[in-house]
C-alpha cells in the first residue's frame, strides 16, 4: 500500500488531465483496503479508479482516490463445456481478454480491448460490437463503503442494462468491487458477429475466438484513439434511446439518421451521426475536439484542462439539442 498526498492524477486517467487528489493511495490486496479504511479515513470522500479510462476530472478531487492494483486470475469450477473465472479487480481488462482467446475461452473476443479494469467493467456493463459483460457475468464480490461488509452479488442483483448497474444508480459510490467471476465457454461456442462490420470483416475468415478477437482490435484501432496518443475515454456520450413516435417525427425529417431497435418501443439513435451531423468534426477549442474517426470521442490533443473538455462536450451538447431535439447523456464521469 502506497499513500500520496496532493498527488497528481495525470497518469491514472486516460484524458490525461493534470489535476491532484488530496489523497491518493495504491493498494495490491483487498486484506489493505480494511487496514485503510479506518474510521478517520472514512469521513472523507472516497473515489475507486480503476485504468481511470471513463472519468474526466474538472479540477482537485478534496478527497481520497483509492487505485486497486490487486491482481489474479483463478478457476472456480468447470465442466466438459464452460468454466467459470474469478478474476481480480485491479487486473486489466485486455490483459483477461488477451489471457481468454490465448486459452481458447470464449465469451468476451467481442470485447477486446476495452481499456479500464476489471473491476470497473460492472460498473457501466461495458459492451461492444454486439456483447456486454452481462452476458458473460456470473457474479462479483466487494465490499460495502459503509460497514466494511463484504459481499458477493449475482447477474440479477446488478441490475445491469445498457452501459448502467446498480453501481451506478442505488449503489453509486457506495461499493469497492474486489473481484469478478465470469462464465466462460471451453468448447460449442456461440459466436456473436452480428455488428455489421464485424460480419463483413470476417466473411472470408473461419470463426475462431481468436480470429473475432484480430478483427475486434483490427475496428477497435482503426476507430478509436490511442490514449497515450490522444487523452481520452472512448465515447464520451451513450447512444440516445428514443420512443417510436420521436422516432417517426426524426426519421421523417432525417431520413439518413442510424439506428437500432431495441424493441417494439424504443430506438437507440447513433450519437456519433448527430454530432457528426453537427459538424463538429474539424472544430478544435482550447486542444479539444473530436477524434476524426469516431465524434463520439472527445480527445485532448494535449495538455487541456479537464474545464476545457467539460465546456467542449457541453457546447456539443447544446449543438445537437439545438439541431435535433435531443439530450445527450454523458457515458464519462465528470468529477
Ligand atoms: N458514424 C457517423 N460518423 C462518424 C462515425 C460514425 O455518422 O464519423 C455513425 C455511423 O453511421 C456508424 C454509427 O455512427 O454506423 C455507429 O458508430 P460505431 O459503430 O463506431 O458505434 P457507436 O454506437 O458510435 C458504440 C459504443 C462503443 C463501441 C462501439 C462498437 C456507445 C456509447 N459506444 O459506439 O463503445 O466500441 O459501439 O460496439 O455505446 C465506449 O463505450 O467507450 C465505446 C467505445
Amino acid at each position: 500500500m502506497e499513500v500520496f498526498r496532493n498527488g497528481s492524477l495525470k497518469k491514472f486517467n486516460t484524458f490525461n488531465v493534470d489535476e491532484k487528489a488530496k489523497v491518493l493511495v495504491e493498494i495490491d490486496r483487498v486484506s489493505d483496503l480494511f487496514t485503510f479504511l479506518t474510521k478517520e479515513n472514512q469521513k472523507d470522500k472516497m473515489l475507486v479508479l480503476g485504468g481511470g479510462s471513463n472519468i474526466l476530472f474538472t479540477k482537485s478531487y478534496e478527497g481520497i482516490i483509492i487505485s486497486l492494483k490487486n491482481k489474479g486470475i483463478k478457476l472456480i469450477d468447470e465442466d466438459e463445456n464452460n468454466i467459470l473465472v474469478e478474476i481480480s479487480s485491479g487486473e486489466s481488462w485486455n490483459d483477461f481478454v488477451v489471457w481468454a482467446v490465448e486459452n481458447n475461452f470464449g465469451g468476451v473476443e467481442n470485447l477486446s480491448l476495452i481499456p479500464g479494469n476489471v473491476g470497473a467493467a460492472p460498473i457501466q456493463n461495458i459492451g461492444a460490437y454486439g456483447v456486454e459483460l452481462k452476458d458473460v457475468f456470473y457474479s462479483c464480490k466487494g465490499i460495502m463503503l459503509d460497514t466494511l461488509n463484504e459481499f458477493e452479488f449475482t447477474k440479477s442483483d446488478c441490475e445491469f442494462n445498457y452501459r448502467s448497474s446498480i453501481f451506478k444508480s442505488t449503489l453509486k459510490n457506495k461499493t469497492i468491487i474486489t473481484s469478478v467471476k465470469l462464465n466462460l465457454t471451453k468448447s460449442k461456442h456461440n459466436f456473436n458477429v452480428d455488428y455489421k462490420e464485424l460480419k463483413e470483416n470476417l466473411l472470408d475468415t473461419e470463426l475462431t475466438i481468436k480470429n473475432i478477437s484480430d478483427q475486434v482490435i483490427q475496428i477497435r484501432k482503426s476507430k478509436l484513439p490511442d490514449p497515450k496518443i490522444f487523452g481520452n475515454c472512448g465515447s464520451f456520450f451513450k447512444n440516445p434511446i428514443i420512443n417510436i413516435s420521436r422516432h417517426e417525427s426524426l426519421i421523417n425529417k432525417f431520413p439518413d439518421i442510424p439506428f437500432f431497435k431495441i424493441d417494439n418501443n424504443n430506438y437507440k439513435i447513433s450519437a456519433a451521426w448527430l454530432i457528426d451531423q453537427s459538424d463538429f468534426k474539424n472544430k478544435k477549442v482550447k486542444n479539444v475536439g473530436v477524434y476524426s474517426n469516431q465524434p463520439l470521442v472527445i480527445i485532448n490533443h494535449g495538455n487541456a484542462k479537464g474545464k476545457d473538455i467539460l465546456d467542449f462536450a457541453k457546447e456539443i451538447k447544446e449543438t445537437v439539442i439545438g439541431n435535433f431535439d435531443i439530450e445527450l447523456e454523458e457515458e464519462v464521469l465528470i468529477l
